[in-house]
């Protein structure tokens, strides 16, 4: 298995390659853009934006976006979310979503999640943000 730490380099690039998605999000509702990149075990990264709807509900996270590309390119049963960032254009404190946390612990049971906390960027385990997520 990788190690769980990321480089000072790697943390600034999935950073900024979560940064690079904030013009792309579709958030005309709530008007507050996020987006997020995930680090894959194999070592690519993947990135993804909200995507907001009418129906408000059907909204989906950038977090869950970017780990649905994750999937999609490197399989399923394969892909490992080795480290995920996430940023949002108004620089406030912005963990993910209960939800994603579950998500991205189902594909990275060791994943490093980094985002905006209430002192600055923070670098935490998944198991910090979901201690006993689900499962069966
Ligand atoms: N949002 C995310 O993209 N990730 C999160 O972890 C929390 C919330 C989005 C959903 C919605 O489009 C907007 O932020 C406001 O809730």
């Amino acid at each position: 298995m990788n190690s769980p730490k990321l480089t000072p380099a790697e943390t600034t690039k999935l950073l900024e390659t979560a940064k690079s998605m904030l013009p792309q999000a579709y958030a005309i509702y709530s008007q507050f853009r996020v987006g997020a990149a995930v680090l894959t075990e194999q070592g690519n990264i993947f990135a993804g934006c909200n995507v907001e709807n009418v129906s408000y509900g059907l909204t989906v996270c950038a977090e869950r976006n970017a780990i649905a590309a994750a999937v999609a390119s490197e399989g399923g049963e394969k892909m490992k979310i080795r480290a995920i960032a996430v940023a949002n254009a108004r620089n406030v404190p912005c963990s993910p979503c209960g939800a994603c946390r579950q998500v991205i612990w189902e594909f990275g049971r060791n994943a490093v999640v980094i985002f905006q906390g209430d002192n600055g960027q923070q670098t935490v385990s998944i198991e910090q943000l979901l201690p006993s997520g689900f499962s069966w």
